[in-house]
């Protein structure tokens, strides 16, 4: 999709190509972030770029402890977060610490494709649970996938690629089957939860912290999003006060931390996340793009779930989604097919483009579901 969209770009010129495919945070970082980038950048202290302890600064993993104590129900040390590269370098530290091969990861569809890959990559196995219309898991898909095989499941609340939140209700409920499951099966499951659109949430749902409701939550984010660095590579981990077998988890995650290949975080992006720790992109725009472009496409028929957060829309394909997508490529506008989310019938919008690229793709789309038709 990527080259594709060079390809075009190069063929008509980058203003006449909408590229909806990329998840690439578009605003700007908040002030905090380049005033830090500034006094770090003349800061002269001994040793500041060099390596750290392999879950990072203590000083980053304090104030990260500190904001999370106050927002939940939970009291965290800093020696429950670790620094890692990114929510991906975080998912992918968590799955190799707790995976036995062979053992199974339940992921929700529509899901982060990458998801697959990351359960691949430490010898598990990844099942596929279904959803509901409005993009929820199924409980009863749920249910059926449990075994005594299963490590742990993935949610991703606000989502990609539908930007639906998840209730506290739907929380609880998930995690009531976890507990159900632990019991039938004798076993411990993780609940890992991707959530590096924590922040990128428009109708201020209170989304609960994933170890106030089970204990063997674990919150793999990141700063990618909601401060705007995705290149910087900075995220966390952060565990729960009531985890079952705490200190081998942590001396677990710290050898992955620093054998998968990162060694460690970045230092430079620590210390920024640290001084920018209040601060957020402003989200209000991101709100705007949703609300004008949802309207519009509901107006010229398309079905839609209205999302609440992140920055996609997850239409439903009015034709086979491939056939369709192509159908939008011949009006230069790309997207995304549902089939590479586990969910043909559907196409992923990201809308986290310049307000010229939705306003200009606008004709395209009605012209698409108009031809579509014929
Ligand atoms: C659902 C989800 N999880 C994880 C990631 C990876 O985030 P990061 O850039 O912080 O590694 C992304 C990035 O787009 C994502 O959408």
């Amino acid at each position: 999709m990527f080259e594709e969209g060079l390809n075009l770009k190069e063929k008509y010129g980058h203003k006449n190509v909408y590229d909806f495919s990329l998840g690439n945070p578009i605003l700007d970082p908040p002030e905090e972030f380049f005033n830090s980038l500034k006094e770090i950048s003349e800061s002269k202290i001994k040793g500041i770029h060099g390596y750290m302890p392999n879950a990072g600064f203590k000083s980053t993993r304090s104030k990260i402890s500190k904001k999370i104590s106050e927002q939940s129900k939970s009291k965290l040390n800093p020696s429950d977060i670790l620094m890692t590269s990114g929510a991906a370098g975080a998912i992918n530290v968590i799955l190799h610490s707790i995976l036995n091969k062979n053992e199974e990861v339940i992921i929700f569809k529509p899901f982060f494709p990458e998801y697959k890959f990351y359960i691949d990559n430490h010898g598990g196995k990844p099942l596929f649970c279904d959803f509901n219309e409005d993009f929820t898991p199924s409980l009863d898909s749920l249910k059926s996938l449990f075994s005594s095989k299963t490590k742990a499941i993935i949610i991703n609340s606000p989502n990609n690629p539908t930007g639906i939140t998840y209730s506290e209700k739907k929380l609880k409920d998930i995690c009531g089957l976890v507990s159900e499951a632990e019991s039938k099966f004798n076993s411990d499951i993780f609940i890992i939860s991707d959530e590096p659109y924590r922040y990128l949430e428009y109708e201020n749902n209170k989304q609960p912290f994933i170890f106030d409701l089970h204990k063997n939550g674990i919150i793999a984010s990141s700063f990618s999003k909601d401060l705007s660095i995705a290149g910087e590579r900075i995220g966390f981990i952060a565990l729960g006060e009531k985890l079952k077998e705490k200190e081998l988890i942590i001396d677990a995650l710290n050898f992955s931390n620093r054998t998968l290949g990162f060694v460690n975080a970045p230092a430079l992006g620590q210390r920024l996340v640290e001084n920018s720790i209040s601060s957020i992109v402003n989200i209000n725009k991101y709100k705007a793009k949703r609300d004008y472009f949802y309207s519009k496409l509901i107006s010229y028929g398309y079905e839609i779930v209205r999302p609440s957060g992140g920055f996609y829309l997850f239409p439903k394909s009015p034709i086979n989604d491939i056939e369709f997508t192509d159908l939008l490529k011949k009006e230069k506008i790309l997207v995304v097919p549902g089939t590479g989310f586990g969910a043909p019938g559907y196409f992923r919008i990201s809308y986290s483009v310049d307000d010229s690229i939705i306003e200009n793709s606008l004709n395209g789309f009605e012209k698409a579901i108009k031809n579509s038709k014929i």
